[in-house]
């Protein structure tokens, strides 16, 4: 096939998803054993309630493994069908390889390009599954695009301004070329790299690698974060890409049936329905169950309205992250 045969022509499809939540839930209580905070401090300043951790013997392999299994039994489609994985996660089940090794050999999958899309933030997915999209107009197909976290092993568990916001969990979606749930009509994705800073575990690259010191005192897993500044920023990013991914398809925000948001923050999410003009039906939230999940979070959210049935046949789907680094994408889906 020419360039122009292949990337012009194949429609890009999303075949089947699927989801894993570790069972144990912990609520905002359980944090004043650790930190100096309450529920009704976490609950108005992020709407988070709950949030899932993993168990002692599940590692982010684990959980990328469960939600796609799931993922791949609702696409019927098996594991040596696929041609390619891609694990976006900032968890990674070791520092070398990346987690999309593990997750090939467990599937059973044969001996295909498997890759992580990795520290990408909580845009992670979304930027993965615009790549899936790119590769499928190549001819590649079917493809596993995985979100998983499993934050709460690599955070400061005392550190009170990050460690309440994070829960565990993993995401997948099977994309294909043929005819599926849902099309992905457009994608869209960006990064301002000048914003590195504002949100950043600095400790365990070349720049600061971990040391005595930095395993003393856990500034290895802590996250330096401005708040303030990464709110402010996830409204504008995700309201604008919201906007360019609509107009690169030829739509509306009045076209769209449900804004599938990154689940970070209530206020932020708030904060984006406002700024897009749209009624807060419209837009969906999981994050007082969850809080963020991360790179799974904006997947775990399109699983779960999909099988609340919120989700039908026709609507239009307008999928918005942001992230650390800063980046930010955004997808529209015609299901
Ligand atoms: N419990 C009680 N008090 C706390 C806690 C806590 N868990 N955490 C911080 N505080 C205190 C601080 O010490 C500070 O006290 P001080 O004023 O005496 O210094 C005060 O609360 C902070 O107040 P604000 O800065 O007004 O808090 P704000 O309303 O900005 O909320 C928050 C903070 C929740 C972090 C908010 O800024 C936010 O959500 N920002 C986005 C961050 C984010 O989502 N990061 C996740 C990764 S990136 C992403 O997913 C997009």
């Amino acid at each position: 096939m020419t360039l122009t045969e292949t990337s012009l022509d194949r429609r890009t499809y999303i075949l089947g998803m699927g989801a894993y939540l570790p069972e144990k839930i912990m609520t905002n209580e359980e944090w004043g054993q650790y930190v100096d905070t309450s529920d009704e401090w976490i609950t108005a300043r992020t709407g988070i309630k709950r949030r899932r951790i993993a168990a002692a013997n599940e590692t982010t392999v684990d959980l990328a493994l469960a939600a796609a299994r799931r993922a791949l039994k609702q696409a019927n489609v098996r594991p040596q069908e696929l041609e390619e994985i891609i694990v976006a996660t900032d968890t990674p089940e070791v520092s070398v390889p990346d987690t999309a090794a593990f997750v090939q050999h467990g599937l059973g999958a044969r001996e295909i390009p498997a890759y992580d899309l990795a520290s990408s933030g909580c845009a992670g997915f979304i930027q993965a599954l615009d790549v899936a999209r790119a590769r499928i107009c190549f001819g590649v197909g079917p493809i596993l695009v995985i979100g998983v976290e499993l934050v709460s092993r690599l955070i400061n568990w005392h550190d009170r301004n990050t460690c309440i916001l994070f829960g565990d969990a993993a995401a997948a979606f099977v994309v294909g070329a043929e005819s599926g749930q849902a099309e992905i009509l457009s994608a869209v994705a960006g990064t301002d790299g000048s914003k590195a800073g504002i949100l950043m575990i600095e400790v365990g690259g070349t720049r600061h690698p971990v040391d005595a010191e930095s395993v003393q005192n856990e500034s290895h897993k802590s996250i330096a974060m401005n708040g303030r500044e990464v709110f402010k920023e996830a409204v504008r990013r995700m309201s604008e890409a919201a906007l360019s991914v609509l107009a690169k398809a030829g739509f509306s925000i009045h076209d769209v049936d449900l804004i599938i948001p990154h689940q970070a923050n209530l206020r932020i999410i708030e904060a984006v329905g406002k700024s897009l003009g749209v009624t807060p039906e419209k837009v969906y939230v999981n994050i007082q169950e969850y809080g963020n999940t991360g790179s799974a979070s904006v997947p775990l959210a399109l699983w779960e309205a999909h099988q609340r049935g919120l989700v039908k046949p026709g609507d239009l789907v307008l999928l918005t992250s942001f992230g650390a680094g800063f980046h930010w994408a955004a997808a529209l889906l015609r299901f």
